[in-house]
């Protein structure tokens, strides 16, 4: 019997963790439609970036669990979710300073033929292309959001959202489904935050999703399909942006932030 595809892309239920005697997230559920963008929002402290770590698996779940593309992710390492199509990028962006730009874009590349002794050994010819190829997409994917002249300096000597940009641009190379953003716009000046969102929006064209963490309304709003609410480590709400905005519960949620 042929399946039919599952209507969402990602979808995690009832997910709790404590810290200690800190509960950080409790029974909070979300799901990411295919081809949306979907927005996740929320005071301080509310349990966004504890909720991307539960769902990339990069904390353990205490409770819940997680559906990528049909298939159960919460049991699976952080690497093998990354090589299904679905990545995430830090609050605070990890690009390594000291490696050129192009090196930290080659460094994202996944299931390189070069990562296994024997067959570096006897698959030199492949693996010329394989560096070939992966240089040519990199320096593609660097051309489209304005890095490639770049490409050569120290990731160390961009700017706060030219790092923020390179990190979004690594994700590309591992060929994503869905891509987790923790406040891609935080910290980054105006003119390259509408550079950012119009690269996001441009991405999703080619059928990429998106589920993004964000402080600012106005990203959220020009981007988002749909959004959720946490406060308190808990769903508070979920709607439509417009929605979202005009609800009297998430607006005093955030009067005490
Ligand atoms: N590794 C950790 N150890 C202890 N407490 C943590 C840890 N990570 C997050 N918390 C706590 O969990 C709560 C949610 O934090 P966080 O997920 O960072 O919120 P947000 O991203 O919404 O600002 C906060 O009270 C925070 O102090
Ligand atoms: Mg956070």
């Amino acid at each position: 019997m042929q399946q039919s595809p599952p209507t969402s892309l990602l979808s995690a239920t009832k997910l709790s963790k404590s810290f200690g005697g800190i509960k950080a997230v409790t029974n909070a559920s979300i799901t990411v439609n295919h081809g949306s963008i979907t927005g996740l929002i929320g005071p301080n402290g509310a349990g966004k970036t504890t909720l991307f770590n539960l769902l990339s698996n990069f904390i353990r779940l205490d409770r819940g669990e997680v559906i990528f593309a049909g298939q159960a992710i919460h049991h699976l390492q952080p690497h093998e979710i990354a090589q299904l199509g679905f990545i995430r990028t830090f609050q605070v962006a990890r690009v390594l300073s000291r490696l050129s730009v192009l090196e930290n874009m080659l460094l994202a590349k996944q299931r390189q033929t070069g990562e296994n002794f024997f067959k570096v050994w006897f698959q030199q010819s492949k693996l010329r292309d394989e560096e070939r190829a992966n240089k040519q997409q990199a320096m593609d994917i660097l051309e489209s959001v304005g890095l490639a002249e770049k490409a050569h300096d120290y990731a160390g000597a961009l700017s706060g959202g030219q790092r923020k940009l390179l990190e979004m641009a690594r994700t590309l190379m591992g060929n994503p489904k869905l891509v987790l953003l923790d406040e891609p716009a935080a910290g980054v000046n105006p003119t390259l935050i509408n550079q950012i969102c119009e690269h996001i929006l441009e991405w999703n064209r080619q059928g990429i999703s998106f589920l993004i963490i964000e402080h600012n309304m106005d990203v959220i709003m020009s981007l988002c399909h749909h959004v959720w609410v946490l406060a308190e480590g808990t769903n508070l709400a979920d709607g439509k942006p417009e929605e979202i905005q005009s609800n009297p519960q998430v607006l005093e949620a955030y009067l005490g932030d």
